[in-house]
């Protein structure tokens, strides 16, 4: 504290020519407290230990080069049926015209009706295959952002970091995130038990600060949609209570990345939510390996679908992005960062045009809009992906003929026209979720179907028999 005092004050001896920049205040009060410190190890009321350590995990990076021991996704002992035929809802009459009480309450200040709300106790576990499935998939996901965030840390060196406009103090903040990151591994493996999937090694595209930024707004985008996609469909309402909780600081996370690479924190009214195997096309493709009999998923591999002019948030004109300007093949891939100066708009400091982190940014020239044409490509299913290369993708649409977009609430289907056996294009949608609030903006997910089968936000699994091939469009 007095070093720090002492260096604000030979600040202010350099400045001496300038007019005097406000300076703290050097007096400090003694406000009442006591000592004390957090209760560890056997003393009562100690906190639990952490399943894995930010800064001690993980060394290794790099693609899966080995032979896998096991092949395919998890499988139950049997599979009843290829589709879930829809049935009405016995609860679609229930609609309170006055706002009165329509029932008895259980308890003074308690309305009837809810969910773990009759004094059975709560039990913080999974509660079926579907919850267990699930909470094994999010746990995946703590995972590898656990790894990402640290690791991001340790590749590129406090000066990459200043050149991509980021601080010291915003490293901090990446670090925080990445600790964030084992408390929500700890509490996902608890409510899953000994079973639970152990942290894995992983594969990344990046290759500079802003690629790895970029690619965390990717990964946090399907991590937080992932999670969406499945939290109210749980068994167990206390694993939801939970999840949501952290859940909340992922969504959080998102918007610090997409901070640090200058787009609009959240140019959406509502986040989306997607199926598992959406959840896990996107993420299993950047885990190497997991250990020895590591716990499998029972979730789909979709194909990848490739947007060929994905924009790039680099550029001063978004227009400008050449065709296939990421840096790989897989759907999360970041755009390519290594443009000419004059091309990129991260160094510039002219609002409307700059893309420097900043807390908010208004770009004149959007990254996408309606009407954009955008140009596609598919690959075919039975590709080794994921973990040691032991998944394989798959598929059960037939001929592909529509694009369909998920975003916020809604899920808009765009006509596909076909240009080759696995390639086509489509025009962005001009659809709004409200008046004022187009659909599409942010990271959206983008599923190519062989039909436009009407779903919304809470059955949008129904889609995934349909669905040929996924992938993510950066809209904005
Ligand atoms: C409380 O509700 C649960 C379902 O949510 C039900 O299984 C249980 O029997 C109910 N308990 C009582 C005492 O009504
Ligand atoms: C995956 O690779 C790791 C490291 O080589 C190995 O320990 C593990 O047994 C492999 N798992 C499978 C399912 O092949
Ligand atoms: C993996 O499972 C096999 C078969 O159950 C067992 O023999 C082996 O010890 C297990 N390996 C580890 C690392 O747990
Ligand atoms: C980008 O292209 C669209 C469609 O042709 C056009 O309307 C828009 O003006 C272009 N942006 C700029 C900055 O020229
Ligand atoms: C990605 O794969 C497509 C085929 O689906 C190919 O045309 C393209 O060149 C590849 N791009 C990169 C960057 O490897
Ligand atoms: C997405 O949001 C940004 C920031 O508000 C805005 O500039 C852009 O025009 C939006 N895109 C669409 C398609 O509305
Ligand atoms: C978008 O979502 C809103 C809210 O659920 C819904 O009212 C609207 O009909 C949806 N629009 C489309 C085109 O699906
Ligand atoms: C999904 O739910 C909507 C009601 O919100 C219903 O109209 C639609 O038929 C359902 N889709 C399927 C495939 O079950």
């Amino acid at each position: 504290m007095i070093g720090h005092v002492r260096d604000l004050l030979m600040l202010g001896a350099l400045a001496a020519a300038l007019p005097a920049p406000p300076v703290s205040d050097g007096t400090v009060s003694q406000v009442p407290a006591i000592v004390t410190k957090p209760p560890r190890g056997t003393e009562p009321g100690a906190a639990p230990t952490l399943v894995n350590s930010a800064t001690t995990g993980i060394t290794t990076h790099g693609p899966y080069s080995g032979t896998p021991t096991t092949i395919g996704a998890e499988q139950g002992p049997a599979t009843l049926s290829a589709t879930i035929p829809s049935n009405p809802n016995p609860w679609a009459t229930y609609y309170n015209s006055n706002g009165k009480l329509t029932q008895p309450q259980p308890t003074p200040y308690m309305p009837a009706g809810g969910v773990g709300t009759n004094g059975t106790l709560p039990v913080y576990m999974v509660q079926s295959d579907f919850d267990y499935e699930s909470v094994a998939l999010g746990l995946h996901q703590e995972y590898i952002e656990l790894d990402l965030f640290h690791y991001g840390l340790e590749k590129f060196s406090e000066q990459d970091f200043l050149d991509a406009g980021l601080t010291a103090e915003d490293r901090m903040l990446i670090e925080y995130m990445s600790i964030q990151e084992t408390g929500h591994a700890t509490l996902l493996t608890n409510m899953l038990g000994e079973s639970a999937p152990k942290q894995c090694t992983y594969n990344y595209p990046f290759t500079t600060v802003r690629e790895f930024i970029d690619f965390n707004v990717k990964v946090t985008r399907w991590g937080e949609a992932g999670t969406w996609g499945f939290l109210s469909h749980l068994d167990s309402k206390e694993v939801a209570t939970l999840l949501v909780q952290a859940e909340a600081i992922e969504a959080r996370q998102q918007i610090v990345f997409r901070q640090m690479l200058g787009l609009h924190g959240m140019p959406i009214w509502f986040a989306p939510g997607v199926p598992q195997s959406w959840h896990w096309t996107l993420l299993a493709q950047y885990i190497s390996s997991c250990p020895e009999n590591n716990t499998r998923l029972v979730w789909q591999n979709f194909p990848n679908l490739h947007v060929v002019n994905q924009p790039n948030p680099d550029r001063v004109h978004p227009n400008n992005t050449k065709d296939w300007e990421v840096v790989g093949n897989r759907t999360g891939d970041p755009s390519d960062s290594k443009i000419s100066e004059a091309e990129s708009c991260v160094h510039l400091n002219e609002p409307g045009v700059s893309c420097a982190p900043a807390i908010s940014r208004t770009r004149n020239e959007p990254l996408s809009f309606p009407g954009r044409e955008v140009f596609l490509t598919w690959d075919n299913p039975g590709i080794p992906v994921g973990p040691n290369n032991s998944y394989v993708t798959s598929t059960m649409a037939g001929q592909p003929k529509f694009v369909a977009w998920v975003s916020q609430l809604n899920l808009t289907y765009t006509p596909l026209t076909m240009t080759g056996p696995n390639s086509g294009s489509t025009y962005q949608p001009p659809n709004e979720v409200y008046e004022t609030d187009p659909a599409v903006n942010g990271t959206v997910f983008i599923a190519l179907t062989d039909s436009d089968l009407f779903v919304t936000p809470f059955n949008l699994t129904m889609i995934n028999p349909h669905v040929r091939a996924l992938g993510l469009f950066n809209a904005g």
